[in-house]
């Protein structure tokens, strides 16, 4: 027998289903609530509201725990490769060779973009953002794939994925090369997934970029840890245009302009410029922290804090090794780092952090990574979505594939005016 939530309202008691999720998590089913109780709940910022039931990311806030199709983050993150992590998330399974051989062909076929398309990156100005640009080019893409608008099809799925995939490297690239008056650089099908994207990115007409296998790496585990994680703000985007039945690509342009937000991807570049500050203020990182804990200030310490996480992000654990790993690879230093290892000593030690559970997550290393590896501060949300990119395709996947889908239309509480009447405006006063 499932267990039930009694609730009482107006002398009624109405009995709501209790779903139980694989780690135990329970969740009131409110799915009847108007119908039988003719109310809604109210919700801010969806903080305590499951939009879904999903399959794809299990996330543990409290105890900092991320798992992908129930694999732990550390085990990808030792193990596995971008693309590997890639095809895991949406179908649900590590590939076999046959598999992964197939991937790989379809997003080395897929990895140029239509030539024309070169004429809509003539159309920005130079400093243009490029998540601007990656949104708006996503979509142009989508045009020269008719297909694509015929609606969604699992037969057409995978080299639709693929095809996402592949071409959001390259559009990217072309983006940067361009804000910078570089000749754009094609890709080249003998290099995999993130050495490709780094040739675009690098190399010149007349030399190749230096692909070092640890560069290459730490950009690949960047990826990888970014793929994906649960209904985040721009996810539940995605997912709430699938749910229209919009196409993939429409569906990832608008997840692009989600994560674009500085409280969400874009805090990774916020995190550098943040640093950037205090290192050229001279300040050793406390009247920041004073200026973040006063309230009349507000300023935010960015890269720190996560509405799901109350613990250490297990992946900014990751990256910070990765951090002081690449450095010394590449016999490099950075004096942003030592002040972010200033900024999280000082704040894992200080009240106003400790009694909020606030902790460094995704963001707050991973631009000491993108500096060391040459990647330019507006790009770094840019990685971000490219990192993103298979959660976003594995979640649309998960909306088309639901039996009857319904589209996502949340209700609300009306606190307007109730009913006025209309004015002619000689009858208004000024
Ligand atoms: C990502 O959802 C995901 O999974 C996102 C993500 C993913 O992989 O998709 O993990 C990626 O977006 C990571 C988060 C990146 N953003 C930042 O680093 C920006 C800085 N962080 C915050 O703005 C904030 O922590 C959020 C947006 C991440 C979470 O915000 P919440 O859950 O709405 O929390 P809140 O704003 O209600 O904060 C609660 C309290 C407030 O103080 P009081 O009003 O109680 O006095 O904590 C304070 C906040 O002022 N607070 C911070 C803070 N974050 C929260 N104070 C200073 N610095 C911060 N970073």
């Amino acid at each position: 027998m499932s267990e039930t939530a009694k609730l009482e309202l107006d002398g009624k008691a109405y009995q709501l289903p209790v779903i139980v999720g694989s780690g135990g998590e329970r969740a009131l089913d409110i799915s009847s609530l108007r119908q039988t109780a003719g109310c809604i709940t109210l919700d801010d910022a969806y903080a305590n509201t499951g939009a879904c039931q999903s399959a794809i990311t299990y996330i543990d806030g409290d105890q900092g725990i991320l798992r992908y199709r129930g694999i732990p983050i550390e085990e990808l993150a030792e193990h596995s490769t971008f693309i590997e992590t890639a095809f895991l998330l949406i179908y649900g399974r590590l590939p076999v060779r046959a598999e992964m051989r197939r991937l790989s062909d379809l997003l080395t076929q897929n990895e140029m973009i239509h030539e024309d398309m070169k004429f809509h990156f003539e159309g920005f100005p130079p400093n243009a953002h490029p998540m601007a640009i990656l949104s708006a080019m996503i979509n142009a893409s989508s045009c020269f794939h008719p297909r694509l608008l015929e609606g969604y099809s699992p037969e057409h799925f995978d080299l639709q994925a693929a095809r996402l995939m592949s071409k959001v490297r390259t559009i990217a690239a072309f983006a940067f090369r361009k804000s910078r008056g570089l000749p754009i650089i094609y890709p080249k099908p003998v290099y995999k997934y993130t050495a490709n994207f780094l040739h675009m990115m690098f190399s010149e007409p007349y030399q190749d970029y230096d692909l070092k296998p640890e560069v290459v790496r730490a950009l690949d585990l960047i990826f990888l840890l970014h793929a994906d994680h649960e209904q985040n703000c721009s996810t539940t985007t995605v997912r709430m245009i699938a749910s229209a039945q919009a196409n993939l690509f429409a569906c990832a342009a608008g997840g692009v302009c989600a994560l674009w937000g500085p409280l969400h991807g874009g805090a990774n570049q916020a995190v550098i410029q943040m640093l950037e500050e205090i290192h050229t203020t001279g300040d050793d990182g406390s009247k920041f922290l004073a200026a973040v804990k006063d309230k009349s200030d507000r300023a935010r310490l960015m890269g720190f804090g996560h509405r799901v996480y109350k613990n250490y992000d297990p992946r900014a654990k990751i990256i910070k090794a990765q951090c002081h790993k690449l450095l010394r690879q590449l016999k490099a230093d950075d004096p942003l780092l030592a002040i972010a290892h200033k900024l999280e000593e000082a704040a894992l030690k200080d009240e106003y952090f400790v009694s909020r559970k606030l902790y460094p997550n995704v963001d707050f290393y991973s631009g000491i990574i993108m500096r060391a590896i040459g990647i330019p501060v507006e790009m770094f949300t840019v990685i971000f979505a490219i990192g993103r990119m298979p959660g976003w395709i594995a979640h649309y996947k998960e909306v088309m594939d639901r039996k009857n889908g319904r589209i996502y239309r949340p209700r609300q509480v009306y606190v307007g005016p109730l009913l006025q009447s209309y004015v002619p405006i000689e009858q208004r006063a000024d």
